[in-house]
């Protein structure tokens, strides 16, 4: 294994108040929301949305690494400049989504599983050849009245590692996603119930498969209640669940957490990730910052809306959004930046 290399791209990804962009969405959800923006879902306007995104000014100074999407990873801009070299140039390090999505669980109904894991090693081959230096696979839990159940979690947690092993052994830096989902009703304690059991059995099979978590980057929910839930809480309080949830089951060798947004607000997630660093300042064994999509992206993407004249306002909302959440993980980060 190439331990020191994993270890310089870790630490890369985690370098002082930057983050990560998950630009990832599969062709599937990038429907979506192009839909529910009101742009065309054709590859091309997918190239042009990414082009938008990898040619913002100055987007390295806040963001440090980038998840594309394998038909992103082939794509380049109008003047025939690949985004992976794009993105090098700006010195962001470019990363790749490779599980290929969830699908029902045999035996485990209303309950998930992500694929992916055959062919992984030659793929994981096929992208370093390309530039890319880690990756990111998602599994996705659920809470529902009966579930999660433990073989959902633990089925979900040894794909987590096998693909996580696999990528080490490639030189590739695994960024491993349990999410525990924030659809339903459920509380905040329910969440952060679900939300450690999921992470003591991630570090367990991690373990089991030999994983180095020097290079190894984590990418979890917050801990917040369901979006149906009548009981919603305060920012403070829930990054005092998130940061307690994680002190009692993430190891401190890890080489960083990240979170994802997971349908949050932009503002929102920003105001959580401050919280956290202004509460737990000098007290976190492990960086912790954002590698979200929806909430840095949404506003540009809304803006932008198909068309070449609203390229450079959307940048500029793009490049906005993540310098703020880069004051976020300084700690640094009030509303009234906002406006
Ligand atoms: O897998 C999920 C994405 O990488 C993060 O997306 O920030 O919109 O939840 P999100």
């Amino acid at each position: 294994m190439k331990t020191d290399e994993l270890i310089n791209t870790a630490t890369a990804l985690m370098t002082g108040d930057k983050g990560l962009l998950a630009m990832d969405e599969s062709i599937a959800t990038s429907s979506k929301r192009f839909e529910e923006a009101g742009i065309p879902t054709t590859i091309e306007y997918r190239r042009a949305y990414r082009e938008m995104i990898v040619t913002t000014p100055n987007l390295g100074k806040c963001i440090s690494g980038a998840i594309l999407f394998d038909e992103t990873i082939y794509q380049s801009t109008k003047k025939g400049v690949l985004f992976i070299d794009t993105l090098k140039k700006a010195g962001i390090i470019p990363g790749i989504k490779v599980d290929e999505g969830t699908v029902d669980m045999a035996n485990f109904p209303g309950e998930k599983i992500t694929e992916g894991i055959d062919g992984l090693r030659q793929r994981l081959e096929k992208y370093y050849d390309l530039g890319a230096r880690f990756t990111k696979w998602r599994a996705v839990i659920i809470i529902g009245e009966d579930s999660p159940t433990k073989g959902n979690i633990e089925a979900n947690m040894h794909l987590l590692a096998r693909y996580a092993a696999l990528c080490q052994e490639n030189a590739i830096v695994p960024i491993v996603e349990p999410e525990v989902v924030m659809d339903g009703d459920h509380s905040l304690k329910k969440c952060a119930k679900v939300t450690g059991k999921v992470l003591k059995e991630l570090f367990k099979q991690l373990a089991k498969q030999k994983v180095d978590l020097r290079g190894v980057i984590l990418k979890p929910n917050m801990v917040l209640p369901g979006i149906k839930s009548p009981k919603q809480v305060g920012i403070d309080k829930a990054a005092k669940a998130t940061v307690e949830c994680l002190l009692k089951n993430v190891p401190p060798t890890i080489a960083g957490v990240a979170f994802l947004s997971g349908g949050q607000s932009p503002q929102l997630a920003t105001a959580h990730l401050n919280a956290m660093h202004v509460k737990y300042k000098g007290k976190l064994p492990w960086p912790l910052t954002f590698s979200f999509a929806r909430a840095i992206q949404q506003p540009a993407m809304d803006t932008w809306k198909g068309l070449d004249k609203n390229i450079k306002a959307a940048q500029k909302l793009l490049y906005t959004r993540a310098s703020l959440d880069n004051a976020a993980r300084r700690g640094e980060y009030t509303p009234e930046m906002e406006s």
